[in-house]
């Protein structure tokens, strides 16, 4: 059987990269891994403050975790414990528990460990934020996307208009910077480009130009 098809993609939040790893992977027939929303449903189950436990009750909490990828109606969809992921995973502010959580080398390590189990049976394209540094490095296609950090919370603060939601431009503008600084700063599995992944600036460009650079990329390294 041949090995299956990885294409990573990473880079900070609010980038583009989640509707883009969904787009790419209909194209190519492939699943679709979203490890932000893994890391954000660990924050969730464990609730605010487990960053400060101990080890001990650390692993305890994490060890009877089971994620996995179901065909929901032709779609690959993140289950954990055989529930689809609650849809309140999504908040800012879960975003930043996650952020905090993934500062800690034993919830990397079970992640890492998690993703890979799936990677190893299913093609994926998979976004986070070491896929191609740490997770899968060896991924046939890497990419690293950036913008402005500016553009990014306009970007977020659209969705969010979009989806009907009341939120303030400068808020999350900060919030973005925020989350940035820890992502990039922490000492274990900082956001930063694999050696070998193609980087690309989306600041001007629209989504369906990053889409389309991205699938003739991949199509152009696949055998
Ligand atoms: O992509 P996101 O905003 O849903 O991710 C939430 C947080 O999870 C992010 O701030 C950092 C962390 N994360 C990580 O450290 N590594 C990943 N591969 C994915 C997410």
């Amino acid at each position: 059987m041949p090995s299956p098809l990885i294409v990573t993609l990473d880079g900070p939040a609010g980038v583009g990269k989640s509707s883009l790893a969904r787009r790419l992977a209909a194209a190519l027939g492939i699943g679709y891994l979203d490890t932000g929303a893994m890391f954000r449903a660990v924050a969730w189950r464990l609730g605010p403050g487990s960053w400060d436990w101990g080890p001990q009750r650390l692993e305890n909490g994490l060890k009877d975790l089971r994620f996995e990828l179901r065909d929901l109606d032709g779609e690959q969809v993140l289950f954990l414990d055989s529930e689809p992921l609650d849809p309140d995973i999504r908040t800012e502010e879960v975003g930043m528990w996650a952020s905090n959580l993934a500062a800690i080398p034993a919830v990397r390590e079970f992640l890492k460990q998690a993703q890979r189990d799936i990677g190893q049976s299913a093609s994926l394209v998979a976004e986070g934020r070491d896929m191609g540094s740490v997770v899968f490095p060896r991924a046939r296609c890497k990419f690293f996307l950036e913008a402005e950090a500016m553009e990014r919370a306009r970007r977020r603060w659209l969705q969010l208009k979009a989806m009907g939601r009341d939120a303030d431009l400068e808020e999350i503008a900060d919030q973005t910077r925020r989350r940035d600084r820890q992502d990039r700063e922490r000492a274990v599995a900082p956001l930063a480009p694999a050696p070998d992944a193609a980087l690309i600036d989306t600041t001007r460009l629209s989504e369906d130009q990053v889409f389309e650079r991205l699938l003739g990329l991949v199509r152009a390294a696949r055998p």
